[in-house]
């Protein structure tokens, strides 16, 4: 496997309108994160992946963009970037940028030009197409409710969009449209960026037949996923920028791909293939997602947890690479959802699962916050939740397939809002995020979660997130060691081992509250070994060939 820095760092998230507040208006921006790069140095991540930065209505918080080479107005100027980038550079943090890029804002200057006529040179640059029977050509729906084509008056045609109407989709089949995307590209790569998280990048080829999609049970429009994912150009798009602007660059690129398998995901991260270093897969953090999806959560079961995480390091191992992840901007909170968020428990959960992760194969990711141990807000009203998901979706569920409590169970466990909360950095007025109004509330527990308290205290989850971090650079095994499944059919404990050359890596990870028996595997037995890491207070001399785990204990071994 070849070596390279990407495979070693870790990343962090900064979704900047939640992060800092330098101008007291509220809303987080580019020289509130800029005073946090000493704080991000502590920590010691290598990579900050910055959600979008540019200029934006606002419609879907950034991800709609209206000019893709400049700076939105809430979060600084072009110059405010640039300092932020080289401050950054300074610590040797290297900035990665999403890249939105399979839709745009129906504000850019684009998709004006492109509604004003059939023949107007920008019209190809969105995908328009004329009403089938005076209906919709597809009956499919969009990721935030109603139909995915939009009607415009002025053309009489349809115009596609998979998220909001404010949201028009780009016609990748248009080779004009991929040059000016690859030109931006080299824009940002010429300041001196460092790579892109990629946007819904899998969703940019489409089924040019455009067929009706299959209606599900309860649901009013059919699901054209199949029809846009992983559509039949796709790797041809992704090779072409690569060769007309990632190439030509040393970057770090992440592909976010809703419905990707472990084959494709074999194809976009091979590495003779030229495409990406890495995707997100959804496969676990879709465990538990009922008929209406993450509005009607069930249970989820450890067991399918390990299955797709082995079934992803096995699959990629030697082939392509992994991203690491439990949380980001669109999942709830780490800990509310992997772990327990109760006092007794959100603390040494929280360790648990970072264990868990960091010490898998791939690049791992830490959601802003993360590192401070924050957990999912509970707010009662629907007028407190401010993500045009969670509000389209109450919205329209509401109206029949679920009840208001069964909704708001499921937006308490799985709205976005739960991530967009600001970052808790002291117990003072709006957890010292804003000197303003904050755009959406701070979770009311930041007097006891924030970062002022876990930078005081040496056995805070700050520390133990820094520490795995450290661990990662001390021990190749960690980067580069080959992922094999302990215990399969437990429903409590999740242990691994990772193997490079002589060197094993014994993970154990206890994801119940209870006190379940790890039983040390005889091929592990009669060796020496040392304890890397605990979530508990441990006797690193302590026999672990019969060990009654704590509640959400993990511990570090490596042997010899
Ligand atoms: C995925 C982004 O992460 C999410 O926040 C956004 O709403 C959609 N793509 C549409 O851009």
């Amino acid at each position: 496997m070849n070596k390279t820095w990407w495979k070693e760092s870790i990343i962090y998230q900064i979704y900047p309108r939640s992060f800092n507040d330098s101008n007291g208006d509220g809303i987080g921006d580019l020289n509130g994160i800029k005073e946090k790069i000493p704080y991000l140095n502590e920590l010691g991540v290598d990579v900050i992946w910055l959600s979008p930065v540019f200029k934006s209505p606002n419609d879907d918080n950034g991800y709609d963009i209206s000019d893709y080479r400049d700076i939105m107005n809430e979060f600084g100027t072009m110059e405010d970037f640039d300092y932020m980038l080289a401050e950054a550079h300074k610590y040797n943090i290297k900035i990665m940028m999403d890249l939105v890029v399979n839709h745009s804002s129906d504000e850019h200057e684009w998709f004006q030009e492109s509604r004003k006529s059939a023949d107007n040179p920008y019209r190809d640059y969105y995908i328009w197409k004329k009403p089938v029977n005076g209906e919709p050509p597809t009956n499919w729906g969009a990721a935030f409710g109603g139909s995915v084509w939009e009607y415009d008056e002025q053309t009489g045609e349809y115009y596609l969009h998979l998220f909001s109407k404010k949201q028009p989709d780009l016609n990748w089949e248009n080779p004009k449209l991929r040059q000016e995307v690859y030109e931006m590209m080299r824009f940002w790569l010429d300041k001196g960026i460092d790579g892109f998280r990629m946007d819904v990048i899998n969703f940019i080829s489409k089924d040019t037949s455009y067929p009706q999609g299959e209606i599900h049970d309860g649901h009013k429009y059919g699901d054209g996923g199949k029809y846009y994912m992983n559509g039949p150009r796709i790797h041809e798009f992704l090779q072409e920028m690569n060769k007309e602007a990632l190439s030509r660059y040393d970057t770090i690129t992440v592909g976010e791909m809703p419905g990707v398998t472990v084959e494709q995901g074999k194809l976009y991260t091979g590495e003779d293939r030229n495409e990406l270093n890495m995707v997100f897969h959804f496969e676990h953090v879709g465990l538990g997602d009922g008929n209406f999806g993450k509005w009607d959560p069930n249970p989820w079961k450890l067991t399918d947890l390990k299955k797709i995480f082995t079934k992803w390091q096995k699959g990629l191992e030697n082939e392509g690479w992994n991203s690491l992840y439990w949380s980001n901007h669109d999942q709830p909170r780490a800990i509310s959802r992997w772990g327990n968020d109760s006092e007794e428990y959100r603390v040494v959960s929280g360790k648990m699962i970072a264990t868990c992760l960091h010490m898998m194969q791939g690049s791992p990711y830490i959601y802003q916050g993360e590192e401070i141990g924050m957990t999912n807000v509970h707010f009662e009203s629907i007028e407190d939740y401010r993500d045009i998901e969670t509000l389209n979706a109450y919205r329209d569920l509401t109206d029949g397939a679920l009840t208001h409590e069964q909704i708001f169970k499921g937006i308490h466990e799985r709205s976005r809002d739960n991530a967009r909360t600001p970052i808790q950095w002291d117990g003072s007025k709006n957890a010292g995020f804003t000197t303003g109004t904050p755009w959406i509330e701070v979770n009311p527990n930041y007097k006891e979660i924030n970062a002022e308290a876990v930078l005081k205290d040496q056995h805070s989850i700050f520390y133990y997130y820094k520490k795995l971090i450290q661990m990662r650079k001390q021990n190749e095994v960690i980067v580069y060691g080959a992922f094999d499944l302990l215990m399969e059919d437990d429903e409590q404990i999740f242990a691994y081992t990772r193997t490079l050359g002589e060197e094993v890596l014994l993970v154990i990870c206890n994801f119940s509250g209870e006190s379940p028996e790890f039983i040390l595997p005889d091929e592990l037995q009669h060796n020496s070994r040392e304890l890397l890491i605990a979530n508990y207070n441990v006797d690193p001399q302590e026999s672990i060939e019969k060990l009654a785990l704590k509640p959400y204990e993990s511990r570090v071994y490596k042997i010899k």
